[in-house]
């Protein structure tokens, strides 16, 4: 029979303790999920948060990509992802062999990978972005070089026009940020007049020219407790929308398409983070061929921020 919510939660934390374990959440997971998280935030949160921690065991509530970049980060921790499904599509449209193929097109391009991406993917950049720091990386790139950016191309495409540098753009996208459309925006807009747009720079082109903003998941969160306006149209994935209810109760948050939701984030529950402590699974681990490559990537990005 399956455990009340309460009584799972009092497992997670005793064996929380036991185990030396942290569990990390990322903004789009489960408001159960976060709610029992010790820290929630964005990739790049996530990932110094992991490289910070003294914790043993680290229980990473996200998705693939997010776990092996702390097991990078700390060789030394066991890292959890509690539902082994829980990928991120977009890191799977491009392979380390595809990027090598395209740099024997363009051998002096400086290569810059979004977070989002496999191991074998950062072993292959010059380094690595989240969508919080992608303009500033690409700002302290050669000028006399050009740039690949992979796999997602509204964010390239975004950084591009904002650096007013040429970029070579990987055809990867996000499918759940690809469902927000322009005439969602436009809709409303005419509902809520005088509501800030607020947008994921993963979105369509069209849908980041229509924003008042355009932020990380984390830099949402800065803009809208800092903002005196009350009420934000949010062009993300709708996980946000927990958090930014619970840490701005007088706000008013309107999620510009209830479509935008993320199956592989929306994986992880109380259960499966029970299940995770009580048999340490799924450890992820990165080989040690891949491990200096691209922990090399990441560590560059996480020096210029
Ligand atoms: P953030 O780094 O902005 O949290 O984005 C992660 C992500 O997967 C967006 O889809
Ligand atoms: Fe990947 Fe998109 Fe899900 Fe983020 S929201 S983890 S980019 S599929």
């Amino acid at each position: 029979m399956m455990k009340e919510a309460e009584e799972i939660k009092e497992s997670i934390l005793k064996l929380k303790k036991q185990r030396e374990a942290v569990i990390i959440a990322h903004n789009y997971q489960l408001g159960e999920v976060q709610d029992i998280a010790d820290f929630v935030g964005d990739s790049l949160d996530l990932s110094q948060k992991a490289s910070q921690t003294d914790a043993k065991v680290i229980v990473f509530c996200g998705v693939h990509f997010m776990a092996e970049t702390a097991s990078l980060l700390c060789p030394d921790k066991i890292i959890l992802l509690p539902d082994e499904h829980a990928g991120c599509p977009m890191a799977e449209m491009i392979t380390a062999e595809d990027l090598r193929g395209k740099k024997k097109d363009c051998p002096e391009a400086s290569v810059v990978c979004y977070i989002n991406s496999t191991a074998a993917v950062k072993a292959e950049s010059d380094i690595c972005c989240t969508s919080s720091n992608a303009l500033k990386v690409v700002q302290t790139l050669p000028e006399d070089k050009p740039i690949l950016f992979v796999p997602d191309r509204y964010l390239g495409s975004y950084v591009s026009a904002q650096s007013d540098r040429q970029i070579q753009l990987w055809p990867g996208y996000c499918p759940t940020h690809q469902r927000i459309l322009a005439r969602d925006i436009l809709k409303r807009k005419g509902e809520y007049p005088g509501a800030k747009v607020v947008v994921h720079p993963e979105c369509r082109s069209e849908v980041v020219a229509l924003a008042d903003q355009v932020l990380g998941t984390g830099g949402m969160m800065k803009y809208v407790r800092e903002s005196e306006d009350e009420a934000f149209i949010i062009g993300t994935e709708i996980g946000i929308i927990y958090r930014l209810r619970k840490e701005n109760p007088s706000k008013r948050f309107i999620p510009v398409s209830e479509q935008a939701i993320c199956p592989n984030m929306k994986l992880i529950s109380l259960e499966k983070i029970l299940w995770s402590l009580e048999e340490m699974i799924f450890q992820i681990t990165v080989s040690d061929e891949l491990r200096d490559k691209a922990k090399s990537a990441v560590e560059k990005m996480l020096h210029v921020t």
